[in-house]
């Protein structure tokens, strides 16, 4: 099972970005993570990360039937990413939404997504574990 994990903007910044409500590990150390989590589970994982909506599209229009499964925290572009919302659906990649804070607990306009409803689930609130989880339930889906 080929799985593309993309994390959006400001995400680069990990560990030095509001650590009280994103965790003090870098991306790097979740990629590494998740990466081993990944390997166990037998998943073939692909990273990306940008901070711009187009570099984002170019990845997922690229994957097109080249990955089984999307995982995809979209950062800010969350709340208003027409272009990512179109990509998932040109694209038709099975997708699973996660988000390291819980956004519900937050401010009113983080509380909207315009990709939930295209995608399989969403995970939001567990730290970097979300990804973890999200791997373990395409992982089961095997079985
Ligand atoms: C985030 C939540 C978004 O509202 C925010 O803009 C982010 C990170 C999260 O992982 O909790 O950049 O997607």
């Amino acid at each position: 099972m080929k799985i593309l994990i993309i994390n959006g903007p400001n995400l680069n910044f990990l560990g030095k970005r509001e650590p009280k409500i994103y965790g003090y590990e870098t991306l790097e150390e979740v990629n590494h993570k998740i990466k081993e989590f990944g390997d166990r589970l037998r998943l073939k994982i692909q990273f990306f990360q940008s901070n711009h909506e187009g570099y984002i599209i170019d990845k997922i229009q690229e994957s097109y039937e080249s990955v089984d499964y999307l995982i995809i925290n979209p950062g800010a572009l969350t709340h208003y990413g027409i272009g990512i919302r179109d990509a998932i659906l040109s694209t038709n990649i099975k997708t699973i939404e996660v988000h390291l804070s819980n956004v519900y607990s937050r401010e009113e306009f983080r509380h909207k997504s315009v990709i939930s409803d295209i995608c399989i689930g969403k995970i939001t609130g567990f730290g970097s574990e979300g990804y973890k989880m999200a791997l373990q339930y395409l992982s089961n889906l095997k079985k």
